[in-house]
């Protein structure tokens, strides 16, 4: 039985930091609200220059690095994103270019928050089966492309940057169980209009944002959360205290202390970014995982719960060995 593992990881960050202050002189909104409301102090604007497929580059290359990798070794491309450079070629296709990959399946998925943890469960199941022997999986975001500035109810929560992480075959589990689902019907809770087949309804070309019902959107992801995180112990039969690290999708402080609350764990295993980037959609949870490997919290044996909720609406969920 061939099971996956992960075998570097790495992310990147924009250089250009928007602080709560700054946004003060934006919109009607104050730096105590947005931190204490979100847990948000900071988040990260891409420049001018820079498309998603750049920032996702950079931290393909860190991951690929830590897991001792070159570009001919990967055979397998799939990137969680939900603001493309382009509509085609697909983001995977721009990175794969960029780093001089050649002929393996490279694509991008749109899962909104939840793109990351779906991505990580194709790439483990292709590693699985056989079909794949080394797989780049990335997170990146650009949502500062597609947040209202004018908007304090979304502008003050969204960021960009990129995770990633480099899979590669094991003899022992490294990615235990992934669980995913998804609900249409609560589409309408976090959406953008702008696409490129559907006719527009009324209103939506003036408003091309991100437009999010915020509270009923809390609701749904504590309770969805504490529902996978139930899902993903029993499957695995495993107590709540054998998990080691909640890495989860970088929202809210709120939702997060939920579901650590939850597995009846305390924050000083929980690894929170937040503060520092906002929330990255598709690549929250990938940089959270680097940030705790690379200052030593997170060690090989560790036990990971990754989690992720977001526009679709859509969840998931990881239980890694790292
Ligand atoms: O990543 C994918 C999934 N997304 C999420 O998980 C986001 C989930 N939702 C949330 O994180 C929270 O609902 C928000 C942070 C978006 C909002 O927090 P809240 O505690 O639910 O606030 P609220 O929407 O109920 O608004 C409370 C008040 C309102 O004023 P009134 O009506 O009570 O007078 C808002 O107008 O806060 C006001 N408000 C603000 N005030 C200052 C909303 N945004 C701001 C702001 N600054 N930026």
């Amino acid at each position: 039985m061939t099971y996956s593992r992960i075998a570097g990881t790495g992310r990147y960050l924009p250089e250009r930091v928007l602080t709560n202050r700054e946004l003060e002189t934006m919109v009607d909104t104050t730096e105590e609200w947005i931190r204490t409301r979100t847990g948000i102090e900071r988040r990260h604007v891409a420049a001018d220059t820079q498309g998603t497929s750049d920032l996702a580059e950079q931290a393909a290359r860190q991951a690929m690095e830590a897991a001792g990798v070159t570009a001919a070794d990967i055979d397998f491309l799939v990137v969680g994103t939900t603001t493309p450079d382009l509509v085609f070629p697909n983001v995977g296709c721009l990175v794969q270019r960029r780093l001089g990959i050649h002929g393996c399946p490279a694509f991008s998925l749109e899962a909104a928050c939840s793109g990351f943890i779906y991505a990580l469960s194709m790439a483990d199941r292709f590693i699985a089966s056989g079909s794949a022997r080394c797989a780049l999986v990335i997170g990146a975001e650009t949502l500062s492309r597609i947040v209202d500035w004018n908007d304090r109810a979304t502008c003050v929560l969204f960021g960009d940057g990129a995770g990633a992480v480099v899979l590669k075959p094991a003899d022992e589990p490294g990615i235990l169980s992934c669980h995913l689902g998804a609900d249409g019907h609560y589409g309408d809770l976090l959406y953008h209009p702008y696409g490129t087949s559907r006719p527009q309804r009324p209103g939506d070309l003036e408003r091309p944002y991100v437009q999010m019902k915020g509270n009923e959107v809390f609701k749904v992801a504590v309770k969805t959360l504490e529902g996978i995180v139930d899902e993903t112990l029993a499957a695995n039969h495993l107590e709540r205290s054998a998990i080691n690290w909640l890495i989860p999708h970088q929202a809210n402080i709120r939702i997060i202390q939920a579901t650590a609350k939850r597995l009846d764990m305390p924050m000083e295993r929980v690894v929170l970014t937040l503060q520092d980037h906002g929330n990255t959609s598709a690549a929250s949870v990938p940089m959270a995982l680097d940030v705790a490997v690379r200052d030593g919290r997170v060690k090989r044996g560790d036990l990971l719960l990754l989690e992720a909720f977001g526009g679709g609406l859509t969840w998931g969920s990881a239980l890694v060995r790292f």
